[in-house]
C-alpha cells in the first residue's frame, strides 16, 4: 500500500504538457502494456490532431496529472458517449509504482459524478486491472480484439462501475 508520495492533483492540460504526453505515447513499454493504442505512435501529425480534437471536445473531461513536486506525470480523462461514458489513465513509466494512477483515478472520481462509467484493459493489464478495481470497477465482460501496439488480437476485459 502506497502512504507517501501520492499525492497528485489534477488541472486541464496545457500547451507545455503535450511534450510529455507524446513522450509518453512513444513509449513502447507503456503501449505494449496497453495494446489499445493508436495505431501509429509516431505518426506527429495524427498525435496533434488527436490532441487538438479532444482537446476542442468539451464533452469531454480531460486532465492533467500533477504530482506532489509539481511534475507533470500523467493524464486522465473521462470521455465517450452518454450510453457509455468511460475512463482512461496513463502515467509516465519512471514514475510508475507509486501509486499515482490509483490517486489519479479516485480524484476523477470525486470530481467526476456521473456513473456509471465503463473501462478497459488488456487481460494481462495487472496494474491497471488494480487501478480499477481497488477504485470500484468490477469486471462484466471479456472480448477479444485487435491490439496495434501488439499486432495482435488481445484479449480485453470490459469493467463498470455501477451508480
Ligand atoms: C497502468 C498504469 C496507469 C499504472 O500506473 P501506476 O501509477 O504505476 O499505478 P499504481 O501505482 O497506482 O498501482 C498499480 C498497482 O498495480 C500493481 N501492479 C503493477 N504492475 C503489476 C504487475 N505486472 N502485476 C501485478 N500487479 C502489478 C502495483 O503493485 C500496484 O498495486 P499495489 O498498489 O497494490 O501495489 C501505468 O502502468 C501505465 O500508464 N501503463 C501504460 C498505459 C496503460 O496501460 N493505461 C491503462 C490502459 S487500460
Amino acid at each position: 500500500m502506497h502512504t507517501e508520495n501520492t499525492a497528485i492533483r489534477l488541472r486541464p492540460v496545457t500547451d507545455a504538457d503535450l511534450a510529455v504526453f507524446r513522450q509518453m505515447a512513444q513509449d513502447p513499454e507503456s503501449n505494449r502494456m496497453a495494446a489499445f493504442t493508436s495505431q501509429d505512435p509516431y505518426d506527429m501529425a495524427a498525435f496533434d490532431a488527436h490532441w487538438a480534437r479532444i482537446r476542442a471536445d468539451d464533452t469531454i473531461v480531460l486532465r492533467t496529472v500533477v504530482d506532489g513536486t509539481g511534475t507533470v506525470v500523467g493524464n486522465a480523462s473521462v470521455w465517450g458517449p452518454p450510453e457509455e461514458r468511460s475512463v482512461s489513465y496513463a502515467i509516465v513509466r519512471t514514475h510508475w509504482g507509486r501509486g499515482l494512477a490509483s490517486a489519479a483515478l479516485a480524484a476523477l472520481l470525486a470530481e467526476v459524478t456521473e456513473r456509471p462509467l465503463h473501462a478497459r484493459a488488456a487481460a494481462d493489464n495487472a496494474g491497471s486491472l488494480r487501478v480499477l478495481t481497488r477504485n470500484g470497477f468490477e469486471i462484466t465482460a471479456r472480448e477479444t480484439n485487435w491490439a496495434h501496439a501488439r499486432a495482435a488480437d488481445t484479449e480485453e476485459y470490459v469493467l463498470l462501475l455501477k451508480a
